[in-house]
């Protein structure tokens, strides 16, 4: 919705810029136009105060900790969906009911097999090659075995299908185990346990427990408007790469230590704390310090300031999980008092630094029995239907163009050689 103009000074010039409002009140002066108008563009360095696009799958209120897909509050979807509807309303709009969600769980639940070719290329992989690697490369792969492109909705049925069985080979792979096939009586979390966890040698019932935390994890994962890896898949689908091009380029950029990655860097530091000693306290004051360039993994974040409403469901949920499952992880105290001790402390009030989604994550997955380089496989498979949604929303938007941002050059001015 256009409803006023901004005005812009350049030079001698007063240009009119419209103002757009969203459907929740946030504005933005849309520069659209600047560059052909003026010749300047504008400066952004990391993106903070860039609108990439309009969507409407999903609205963050950062000040006020607000996370909402479709309209729906995180909490209500979190109480009370499975994955898979939630998957649904994201990439469609509504949750599914009736044949509507029929068809969709069945159509997923028939195609969770991988071609059996591509076993094959798991083989090729080192014993500790890292997940996340394997992850990307296969969803790459999947486009070789359906290269056609010509339909969306299977595609996209496919993929959601076959990630888990992809993940769970991975970490098979990883631990010289023989892959479990995936079975189409188990819902959509349990098969991907089942595909985990069973071995040959014993039998294996997945813990409702652990099913249901892993439900959870993934909904609470599923989408978070324009970050990192989202954009980046936004940004390659943008050159009409086809849809598993695209997610493997969202796993990619998902992998690093300050996106997705950082589920895995939190556990490997309140091991570090732990196995100092539990010296909590030093870890704040180095984190504080300029001098280092250690950084408390699982705090902070670009746009939440007051809180991350999914950590605080994800620390209700360790809580209640780790007691169901008996399990008494160190880990869990050093992160609580790690926390108590930063949101008290000056330089993180000030910074307005509060634990992130990937702050009591970890500590859930390890209670799972998830193996500490899976966390962020375990981030890309709740990410993916947030991931789809934006693609498709991109794609169909007739007035989408090629994403390419503009720079300012302060190399060398032209020279010559000899
Ligand atoms: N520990 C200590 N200081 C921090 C931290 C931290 N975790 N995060 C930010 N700061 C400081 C930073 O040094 C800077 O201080 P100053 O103003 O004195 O220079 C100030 O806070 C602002 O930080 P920034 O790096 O400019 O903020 P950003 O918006 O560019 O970065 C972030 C956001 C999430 C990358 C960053 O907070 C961080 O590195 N956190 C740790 C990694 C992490 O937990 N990432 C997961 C993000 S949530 C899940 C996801 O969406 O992927």
């Amino acid at each position: 919705m256009d409803v006023a103009n901004a005005k812009l000074i350049l030079e001698d010039q007063e240009i009119d810029l419209p103002i757009v409002i969203g459907s929740e009140g946030e504005k933005a002066v849309d520069i659209s136009k600047l560059r052909a108008q003026t010749g300047h563009i504008t400066l952004d360095s990391g993106y903070g105060n860039t609108g990439s696009c309009s969507s409407g799958i999903t609205f963050i209120d950062g000040e006020k900790g607000i996370l909402r897909y479709r309209g729906y509050p995180i909490e209500e979807l979190a109480e009370s969906c499975k994955f898979l509807d939630v998957a649904h309303l994201l990439i469609y709009g509504q949750l599914p009911k009736g044949a509507e969600k029929d068809a969709w769980v069945d159509g997923i639940t028939r195609r969770t097999l991988i071609h059996e070719e591509m076993k094959k290329f798991f083989e090729g992989y080192p014993p500790h090659a890292h997940p996340m690697a394997i992850l990307a490369s296969m969803f790459t792969s999947l486009s070789t075995f359906y290269p056609d492109g010509d339909d969306t909705d299977l595609d996209i049925v496919r993929l959601i299908a076959k990630a888990p069985t992809i993940a769970a080979f991975s970490y098979k792979k990883s631990v010289g185990q023989p892959f479990v096939y995936p079975r189409n009586d188990l819902g959509y979390a349990a098969n991907f346990l089942n595909m985990t966890f069973r071995k040959p040698t014993e039998d294996y019932v997945v813990p409702e427990s652990v099913r249901s935390a892993l439900n959870l994890l993934l909904i609470l994962h599923a989408d978070h408007e324009q970050n990192c890896s989202t954009s980046t898949v936004r940004m390659v689908g943008s050159s009409q790469a086809n849809l598993f091009a695209s997610m493997a380029a969202g796993v990619s950029a998902l992998w690093g230590p300050l996106h997705g990655g950082a589920n895995q860097k939190v556990i490997e530091m309140l091991q570090r704390i732990e196995a100092d000693g539990g010296d909590y306290k030093k870890y704040t004051e180095m984190a504080k310090d300029r001098n280092s360039d250690f950084r408390l993994m699982g705090f902070g974040h670009r746009v939440y300031k007051n809180f991350d409403p999914r950590a605080r469901i994800l620390k209700k949920a360790a809580d209640h999980v780790l007691r169901d499952l008996g399990v008494d992880d160190p880990l869990l105290d050093i992160a609580k008092n790690l926390e108590e001790i930063a949101l008290a402390d000056e330089y993180f009030v000030e910074r307005k630094l509060y634990p992130n989604v990937d702050f009591y994550s970890g500590i859930l997955y390890r209670a799972m029995g998830i193996p500490t380089e899976m966390f962020t496989v375990m981030f890309a498979l709740g990410r993916l239907p947030g991931w789809i949604a934006q693609w498709k929303e991109m794609r169909d938007d007739p007035k989408g163009r090629i994403y390419r941002p503009r720079q300012v050059y302060v190399g060398a001015t032209e020279r010559h050689i000899g």
